[in-house]
Parts: structure tokens; C-alpha cells; sequence
């Protein structure tokens, strides 16, 4: 097979750790959720964790199809406790924009680096990142416009339910 950059496969490992953490992250926002008796924001966030979990396969089915060694660091605990309903909401945004940020950073890599196979394969994930980016924006702007009356809340809670 054509090697894979070095710096490309450590860019790729770490991804692989922050998609994990994203998942844990999301995790943990959907048991707040719960807590708070939300279940269609615990749903919303149990289905993006999920998500989260399918971003690191990708990676390492990609790492694994081009017969690079695959690395799982340590990953680390989120939250567990949140101020109000909204900060979930705004940190779930500010993550993506994150995350958009580490998979720019991998594609600069790929681009310098000539690696074509790799760029190819980001793609999926630069879309990826404007629908994600998108979701967590229209959530919070939606939470807002509903948060302070218990109808319209409960009424986005069972849209939510229904992703
Ligand atoms: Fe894997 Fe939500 O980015």
C-alpha cells in the first residue's frame, strides 16, 4: 500500500480520541437531559453520541484499509453537571465549531503533504462538520425562541424525541 504520511497518522489518531470524547461528551449532556426529565433532548443527545462513535470507525476503518497502526489514548470524562438547559446547547455548538477546526487541521496536513488518498477521505467529514455546525446552531436558536414557556419547550422536547 502507499504509506500514509506519519504526521497524517498521528493527526488521524488523535481525531480518533477527539471523536471518542465527543461521544462522551454528548453522553453526558443526554444524562443531564434525563435528569431533567427531558428524554427528547436526552434522545437528540444519545443519537449524537452515537454519531460521535461512527466518526472514530471511519477513522479507523480508514487507518486500518491503508494498513496504518491504529492508537486509543486515554479518553477524557466530560461534564457532569450544567448551570441551566441552555449551556449543553451552547457548548454543544462551540464544540462543533472545535471539531471542524481539528479536521481543517488534519486536511492543511494532507494538502501539504500531497496526500491525495487522505484528502479524498476528509471530505465526507468537511460536509459532515457544516450539517453538525448547522444542527447544534438551529437547536439552540429553537431552545431559545421556546425556553420560557413550558408548551412550546415541551412541544420541541417531543420534536426532538422524534429524530
Ligand atoms: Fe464528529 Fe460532531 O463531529
Amino acid at each position: 500500500m502507499t504509506k500514509i504520511p506519519a504526521k497524517i497518522v498521528d493527526l488521524i489518531n488523535e481525531q480518533i480520541k477527539a471523536e471518542m470524547e465527543s461521544a462522551y461528551l454528548y453522553l453526558g449532556m443526554a444524562n443531564y437531559y434525563s435528569e431533567e426529565g427531558l428524554l427528547g433532548f436526552t434522545h437528540w443527545f444519545d443519537k449524537q453520541a452515537k454519531e460521535e462513535m461512527e466518526h472514530a470507525e471511519k477513522f479507523i476503518e480508514y487507518l486500518r484499509r491503508n494498513d496504518e497502526k491504529v492508537i486509543l489514548f486515554d479518553v477524557k470524562a466530560p461534564a457532569v453537571s450544567y448551570t441551566d438547559r441552555r449551556e449543553p446547547l451552547a457548548e454543544q455548538l462551540k464544540h462543533e465549531i472545535l471539531v471542524t477546526s481539528l479536521i481543517y487541521k488534519i486536511m492543511d496536513a494532507a494538502v501539504e503533504n500531497k496526500d491525495y488518498r487522505t484528502i479524498e477521505m476528509l471530505r465526507w467529514f468537511v460536509t459532515e462538520q457544516e450539517e453538525e455546525e448547522e444542527n447544534a446552531k438551529a437547536l439552540l436558536e429553537e431552545y431559545e425562541f421556546c425556553s420560557k414557556d413550558n408548551a412550546t419547550l415541551y412541544a420541541l422536547n417531543n420534536k426532538l424525541n422524534q429524530r
